[in-house]
């Protein structure tokens, strides 16, 4: 916590809850007694009288304690309040999904706008959907894809609310709105360490209000005016009140027809003459009660909410960047037994020690010919009409047949199959292997299936007469074993080589993507498609050769994205800032450091290619 406090969470009394009033032995409470005598200080106990704070019933005295003093409690350890109705914040996604509020207050408890929160058993990410939206950084593992890909869905797809940032002009003008001083006017940088601006609540105690003399001070001022009014009053009536026994009017005397009712009754110029002076004392009477109830609500100190940042409710943040890592990127390398490599992943029979990379190949072979390969149009898909095994070769270890056409008549095609690591990336030599095999096999075109390509292969489109088509396989495929092969979802997807033309204009470039090159199924041809078919795409501008860092970042679509994205964050967007998204064409910008740019395109189906060049 900023203040560096102890982990007690404060949570709402009921406002109906009446002030409380505390039997406890007052002189005990009240700290700094006089060392002697072993008593409260003399001036400490008619403080609290004159601050209207003792109760008192036969026989005791008692602290009057007023809700809003303190109208919070310390959390127990018994979380009653986290169980409950919407506790997952929607319906529950994860068999095992843990309360989000559970989730919540730990992580409030325990950490720092800023921190890092690591939690390795992911699930349906309810620990980093929570940081996200508290201001953490965080990590998160799970051994399960299923869980990974829940989560990514839910951080992603999430809407979070704004907090003002304490390090911001906005919270430092709340902060001061708040704490009724002047806005602090030292440079922001919109730190998150710095946390947000939080509600707080007083915490007045007994000890602050005995301790503060400025209520003697208010006290005695009112006096110099309530006391001359009350010796007036008794002079006029025959009474002898005390502070504590002046009524609030002298009609409700008339109606209990008490002695002093009788004569007032009798005498109505009596009456009109203490009517005034009496509404005066009162006057008089809150005035200095409000003055002492401010005084002691200044000095005493408060507690922050750390649950209850104020909000800007005009706008709305969705998650901020973030990656997903696996464990085995890199290919790996099998040897027999006489050190030669082997291909772990092409198909053999037998029984040899490399039979799951094999039967992976085999798995995927099934799910290619009930699912066959999707391209951006419906109408390119690739049906086959048969897949079998290719075996004792080494790349290709499939042959999927295909008709060139829609008529019977039509040609048909014999595809060489190549299927990728089950974990690791498929490099341009790779291609080019399978490719030559292809060819020398007598195929018509090469299929290449894989998680991931490196970004030299992308520029890979055919070899000699062999087009090369690059089918990305959809991650489900990685529990292949455990699903049932039902042929949907788009589990091989081809995404072509995006055509991307750049522009030098003195020391700036301009990048326009003018499409996607699409394999023609019906003609065997490679042709561009225009730029609807893309959904977003993004320019790393200073592409350092690892990871590619998006800078710039352009949506174009034909399904009015505009639109959807209004509909799904709920919002008004900016329409002029979302035209500078809206383009083909992206902003100049300087030459790179590295020397090389680079493009990632993506289309309506979530499939990705990424293009790098040399600047
Ligand atoms: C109880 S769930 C976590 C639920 C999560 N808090 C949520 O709200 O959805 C436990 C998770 O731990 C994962 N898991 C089990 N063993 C693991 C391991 N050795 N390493 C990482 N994750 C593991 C499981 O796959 C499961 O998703």
């Amino acid at each position: 916590m900023p203040d560096g406090g102890s982990l007690v969470f404060l949570i709402p009394l009921d406002p109906k809850v009446p002030d409380l009033v505390l039997m406890f032995n007052i002189a005990e409470r009240l700290s700094d007694q006089n060392q002697t005598t072993g008593r409260p200080h003399q001036e400490k106990f008619p403080r609290l009288l004159r601050a209207d704070r003792i109760y008192g019933t036969t026989g005791n005295l008692s602290y009057l304690r007023r809700y809003d003093d303190f109208p919070v409690y310390p959390m127990s350890n018994l979380w009653v309040d986290t169980v409950g109705q919407n506790q997952f914040g929607g319906d529950k996604i994860y068999v095992v999904q843990t309360g989000l509020n559970v989730v919540q207050r730990c992580l409030l408890m325990a950490t720092d706008p800023g921190d890092l929160v690591l939690d390795p058993t992911c699930g349906s990410g309810t620990t980093a959907t929570v940081a996200e939206q508290w201001g953490r950084r965080w990590i998160t593992i799970d051994t399960s894809r299923v869980a990974l890909a829940l989560a990514r869905a839910r951080i992603m797809g999430a809407r979070y609310p704004y907090y003002l940032l304490a390090d911001s002009r906005e919270g430092q003008l709340k902060e001061a709105e708040i704490t009724r001083t002047a806005p602090r006017t030292e440079p922001v940088h919109g730190h998150m360490a710095h946390g947000f601006v939080y509600e707080r609540v007083p915490h007045i105690t007994l000890k602050s209000i005995a301790n503060n003399a400025e209520i003697d001070v208010i006290w005695e001022d009112h006096q110099t005016r309530l006391e001359p009014l009350r010796e007036k009053l008794n002079a006029a009536l025959g009474t002898n009140w005390q502070e504590w026994e002046i009524p609030r009017d002298l009609t409700t005397e008339i109606t209990k027809n008490t002695e002093l009712g009788k004569k007032l009754s009798s005498d109505p110029s009596l009456c009109s003459l203490c009517t005034p002076w009496l509404k005066d004392w009162w006057e008089h009477r809150i005035a200095r009660q409000k003055e002492i109830d401010a005084s002691i609500s200044a000095k005493a100190e408060s507690e922050y909410l750390y649950d209850k940042p104020y909000q800007d409710t005009k706008k709305v943040r969705v998650a901020g960047p973030f990656t997903m890592e696996s464990v085995s990127p890199h290919r790996f390398l099998s040897v027999d037994e006489n050190d030669e490599v082997v291909d772990g992943w092409k198909l053999s029979s037998g029984s040899s020690p490399y039979d799951k990379q094999q039967d992976f190949a085999t798995l995927m072979l099934e799910n290619l010919k009930t699912a066959g390969v999707q391209q951006a149009h419906k109408e390119n898909r690739l049906t086959f009409s048969s897949v079998t095994a290719f075996p004792g070769t080494k790349m290709i270890c499939g042959e999927g047949r295909y008709t060139e056409g829609d008529s019977p008549e039509s040609p048909v095609k014999r595809a060489g199959i190549y299927i990728g690591p089950e974990f690791g990336t498929v490099s341009r030599p790779d291609l080019v292997e399978a490719a030559r095999e292809a060819g020398d096999l007598g195929f018509d075109v090469l299929i290449a299936c894989a998680f991931n390509y490196d970004a030299h292969s992308s520029e890979f489109e055919k070899l000699g007469r062999i087009p090369v088509l690059k089918a990305r396989m959809n991650a489900d495929l990685h529990m292949a074993y455990d699903l049932k092969n039902t042929g949907k979802g788009n589990l091989f997807v081809i995404f072509g080589e995006p055509d991307i033309e750049l522009k030098t204009i003195g020391d700036h470039i301009t990048v326009r993507i003018r499409g996607v090159d699409v394999f023609k199924p019906q003609t065997g041809e490679v042709v561009s498609s225009g730029p609807e078919g893309i959904a977003c795409w993004f320019v790393d501008t200073d592409y350092n050769e690892e990871s590619f860092f998006v800078r710039h970042a352009y949506f174009l679509g034909q399904n009015d994205p505009y639109k959807s994205l209004k509909t799904t964050l709920k919002a008004e967007i900016d329409a002029e800032a979302w035209e500078s998204l809206n383009r083909d064409t992206s902003r100049p910008f300087p030459k790179p450091t590295s020397g090389r740019i680079a493009v990632k395109v993506i289309n309506h189906l979530g499939d990705e290619v990424m293009k790098v060049f040399s600047v």
